[in-house]
């Protein structure tokens, strides 16, 4: 059932490594507001079907540990059954198999009430694939953010060697592409750029500068 409710909801959606979770983050902040890190709970999702042993393919199974799982965010730390994950959630094995569980319509249904629960006063900064279009498509702000391939495959290297990660740059940029195809071309809440959401291409901004965009939109949009 969808709960709808007054409290204004800025949704930013993207592709991956495009610096959105970055963004939505310190949005947040600045403005006080709850913050919504969806693509969090699909790879909650995966890592519970991955540990409970699932067959990925079996999608009733999936939906019902999506629906499930005891999660909790707390300073900036991850916990999936009681149990600390950030670390494990970010792999680049449960980063390729999210994007698979992420198809299924059960799995998307089986979190959308959960994701809805985020909207909270005073507000809440969604990031995601489908925050503007099926999660809270009367979002007061929608803004698909995104960045050339090179420099998101050139930003997520960067991440992974800082965590003493090695990987080469062609894998880095074959597994973005492949995981974009994959959640752009699903038939279920795609990653799409609608007419609604406005375009912020952050190939040559700072974070601070794609901030302060998203911030003033707000502001010209906010009661
Ligand atoms: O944003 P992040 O890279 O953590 O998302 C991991 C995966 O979760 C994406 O590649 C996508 O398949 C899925 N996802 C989604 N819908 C969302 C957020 C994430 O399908 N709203």
């Amino acid at each position: 059932m969808a709960l709808r409710n007054e409290w204004p909801v800025i949704a930013i959606d993207g592709p991956s490594a495009s610096g959105k979770g970055t963004v939505a983050e310190r949005v947040a902040a600045a403005l006080g507001f709850h913050f919504l890190d969806s693509g969090a709970l699909y790879r909650l999702a995966t890592l519970a079907a991955l540990r409970q042993g699932l067959d990925l393919s079996d999608t009733t199974a999936l939906a019902a540990a999506a629906r499930d799982m005891d999660v909790a965010f707390r300073d900036g730390r991850t916990s999936l059954d009681g149990e600390d994950v950030t670390e494990a959630l970010r792999t680049e094995a449960v980063s390729a198999a999210t994007s698979r569980v992420a198809a299924s319509p059960a799995v998307r249904e089986a979190l959308l009430a959960r994701q809805r629960r985020f909207r909270q006063a005073p507000g809440l900064v969604a990031d995601g694939r489908d925050m503007g279009s099926t999660v809270f498509p009367d979002a007061l702000l929608k803004v698909f953010l995104t960045a050339d391939v090179a420099v998101r495959a050139g930003r997520r290297h960067k991440q992974l060697m800082e965590k003493g990660m090695c990987a080469k740059m062609s894998d880095v940029v074959e597994e973005l592409t492949q995981r974009d195809a994959r959640d752009s071309n699903r038939p279920v809440a795609p990653l799409r750029h609608y007419p609604d959401a406005i375009f912020l291409d952050t190939t040559a901004l700072s974070v601070d500068q794609a901030v302060e965009r998203v911030l003033s939109w707000y502001r010209e949009r906010a009661p």
